[in-house]
């Protein structure tokens, strides 16, 4: 299950991308724009990211735990910090070259995370299919962007998708972590009998007879003197003794006036694992593009707003489930850099690659901000307090 925070930022710095032994080009130290502690493996890389993450597989391959691609989406709408309208054969294909590259990069239990809309949705799935083979796609996520109608189409596009890809995805089901449980999922543990073990809540006491033993069939008499019997096709979930046991332990709930079908009691105290994860991420857990840009112009009234970040509580949630504190996370088309800022935040190590000058004002600053404390987006929900520090590289070719 996944951990809370520890905002350790005492890392070792281990990965030493900047040193060059080969041909295909190097990184620039520029360290006007790099900020906080100079021992960190942190970083921000300006340039295309095909170069880029062709030159990375001489020093991180097999080491990223997390990717995430926000790539443009290919939908024909115009943006003020990157284009967005490419031929169809040559996105699908020039997204291809870097999921041949960031399949290399990806360790053994490492995942990729793919936003993309419905204009390409189902081309790239296929694309990403015969990279990563299909036995090892894991889900297509729903997050609900928006929650207002917007009245300019034929439809009002209030979600867009993630694509989720593991390296193997027969190791990666069983090392990928739960949710922590939430309030609405605590709120169902009650304690009607005011039992000293505390909440609880009441699960099935009857299972499917397919593979029953004869003595699960029998008949259970509650505290009030009612018989109960498994209902047709089905049989009780334990042998007699075992329900004698769990009945005189007060593990059996037969309802408030004790004539109710027998339940088996769960307690909250009990509970180890965490939430699995659904595929239908709603606004209100995982934010909206309209509350990403409200967060964007709170850090930065003054530099012109960019168009399609996502919100940080939608990338904590992927880096949740994918990651643990001191993972590395790469995201190659880093917008805003939102990715590395929750990553940043949440003790995760980064590597964020992005070809317009906004990696300038807009990611390092914003990064300049989050090492100062910064106080908005998942801050108060891991009681971030600042610290850490990134390098910023131009890569040459
Ligand atoms: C949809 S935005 C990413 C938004 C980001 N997730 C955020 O939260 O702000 C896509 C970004 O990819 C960048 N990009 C496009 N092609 C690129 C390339 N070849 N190399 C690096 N960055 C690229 C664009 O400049 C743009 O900033």
């Amino acid at each position: 299950m996944y951990d809370e925070e520890s905002n350790n930022l005492d890392m070792p710095c281990v990965l030493n991308i900047a040193e060059s032994t080969h041909q295909m080009g190097k990184l620039n130290l520029i360290p006007e724009y790099s900020y906080g502690l100079s021992e960190t493996d942190n970083c921000l890389i300006q340039g295309d990211n095909l170069h880029i993450l062709q030159y990375l597989t001489k020093h991180i391959s097999g080491k990223v735990k997390c990717v995430y691609l926000d790539p443009p989406y290919n939908n024909g709408e115009s943006y003020l910090h990157y284009y967005d309208n490419m031929g169809h054969d040559q996105w699908i294909e020039n997204i291809s070259k870097r999921l041949l590259i960031i399949r290399e990069l990806l360790s053994s239990s490492g995942s990729l995370w793919i936003s993309i809309d419905d204009s390409e949705l189902h081309y790239l799935k296929v694309a990403a299919d015969k990279i990563f083979g299909r036995e090892n796609f894991v889900s297509t996520i729903i997050w609900e962007k928006r929650t207002t109608r917007e009245n300019r189409k034929a439809f009002s596009r209030n979600h867009e998708y993630i694509l989720v890809y593991a390296k193997k995805a027969s190791l990666w089901n069983k090392v990928r972590n739960t949710l922590p449980l939430t309030k609405e999922a605590t709120d169902r543990y009650k304690n009607p009998d005011q039992d000293p073990r505390g909440p609880w809540q009441s699960v099935t006491a009857n299972v499917q007879a397919g593979h029953a033993t004869p003595q699960q069939f029998y008949t259970i008499i509650s505290p009030s003197g009612k018989t109960h019997n498994p209902p047709k096709g089905r049989c009780w979930v334990y042998p007699e003794y075992r329900m004698i046991q769990e009945i005189s332990a007060n593990n059996i709930w037969f309802g408030k006036d004790g004539n109710g079908v027998p339940r088996i009691k769960k307690f909250l105290s009990d509970r180890k694992e965490g939430l699995v994860p659904e595929t239908l991420w709603r606004a209100e857990t995982v934010g909206t593009t309209s509350d990403a840009k409200k967060h964007l112009l709170e850090l930065f009234s003054e530099i012109s707003l960019f168009d399609t970040p996502k919100p940080e509580q939608l990338i904590a949630q992927i880096l949740k489930i994918s990651t643990n504190p001191g993972d590395l996370v790469l995201d190659a088309y880093l917008g805003s850099g939102t990715t590395c800022a929750v990553s940043h935040k949440m003790n995760r190590k980064y590597i964020g690659i992005e070809i317009g000058s906004h990696i300038r004002t807009h990611c390092a600053s914003r990064l300049v901000k989050v090492v100062n404390g910064e106080q908005g987006g998942i801050t108060d929900s891991i009681s971030w307090i600042g610290g850490g520090g990134f390098k910023f590289y131009k890569f040459e070719k």
